[in-house]
């Protein structure tokens, strides 16, 4: 029986049981109150953190280096290294939010981060056997929460833009000259943090539940689609470490961000090396 079907009254029969512990208290001694917390004050940092960022156009691009949330950069104000279009509907506003909702949906939908937050901020349900404060629940099907069922479809763009990073991290191997030393092929510090940070986002996504879906759903006989097998029992062990990978990878976008603005404005050296 789902969790909706047992909150609900049935016509002549016993009354719906209370939601949360026995009686519908919390008699839980634990604190199970700090996996809550800690996601709230995480999830408000990164929130408050990235508007910042993304409003703020400045710095956000130290050749080769290209901070995450402006990639791809689509706007008419882009670095003309990294200008993928020349956008210029509205130029006073950052080449940022032409593309912040491909991100950030992919993120809000995602199936662990909808627990995380529904937990924490909505504490519906607060933890297992945990008093909820909530009479009644109606899961995700009615607005708005039946829009998290386009999870599947941020995920096309989420491969997207994890493909247009690897190709950031490709261009972070390639050095202006600068000072009168030749450019070309190198590798500096800015280039590791760029390169991990594609690879912890091709990691969250790949480990996606949509993702496994993806490549594995739908088939009858594995054996008659054995590259689908193959690339289905890939994506199924890195599954269950979704959501470690989900959180080390918003660490990482914002670390990457915040060193790429470091390096542009000057604030701290970027070493690196030309070959
Ligand atoms: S990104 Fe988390 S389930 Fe798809």
């Amino acid at each position: 029986m789902s969790v909706s079907e047992a909150a609900r009254p049935v016509p002549n029969g016993p009354a719906p049981t209370p939601r949360g512990g026995p009686g519908g208290k919390t008699l839980r001694k634990d604190r199970w109150w700090l996996q809550p917390l800690v996601t709230v004050v995480v999830l408000v940092l990164f929130i408050a953190y990235s508007t910042w960022s993304a409003f703020n156009k400045v710095n956000y691009f130290h050749d080769p280096y290209l901070s995450p949330f402006f990639s791809p950069c689509l706007a008419a104000s882009c670095p003309e290294q990294v200008r993928w279009a020349s956008l210029n509907l509205m130029p006073w506003i950052s080449p940022a939010i032409y593309i912040l909702v491909f991100p950030l949906g992919f993120r809000m939908t995602c199936y662990y981060y909808r627990k995380a937050y529904y937990r924490s901020f909505w504490q519906s349900p607060p933890g297992c056997a945990v008093a909820e404060p909530h009479k009644k629940y109606t899961g995700e099907t009615r607005l708005p929460l039946i829009l998290q069922n386009l999870h599947r479809y941020f995920l096309y763009f989420a491969v997207i833009v994890n493909l247009i990073l690897a190709y950031d991290a490709v261009l972070a191997f390639r050095f202006p000259a600068e000072n009168g030393h030749h450019g070309g092929f190198g590798f500096g510090v800015g280039t590791a943090v760029i390169t991990i940070n594609a690879i912890l986002l091709a990691m969250y996504t790949a480990s996606c539940h949509s993702c496994r879906h993806l490549i594995g759903g739908r088939l009858n006989h594995f054996s008659k689609h054995p590259v689908r097998y193959k690339l289905w029992g890939i994506v199924s062990k890195l599954n269950p470490h979704h959501p470690k990978f989900a959180w080390i990878s918003l660490f990482g976008v914002a670390l990457t961000d915040v060193y790429v603005r470091l390096v542009a404005s000057g604030t701290i050296t970027d070493y690196h090396w030309i070959f």
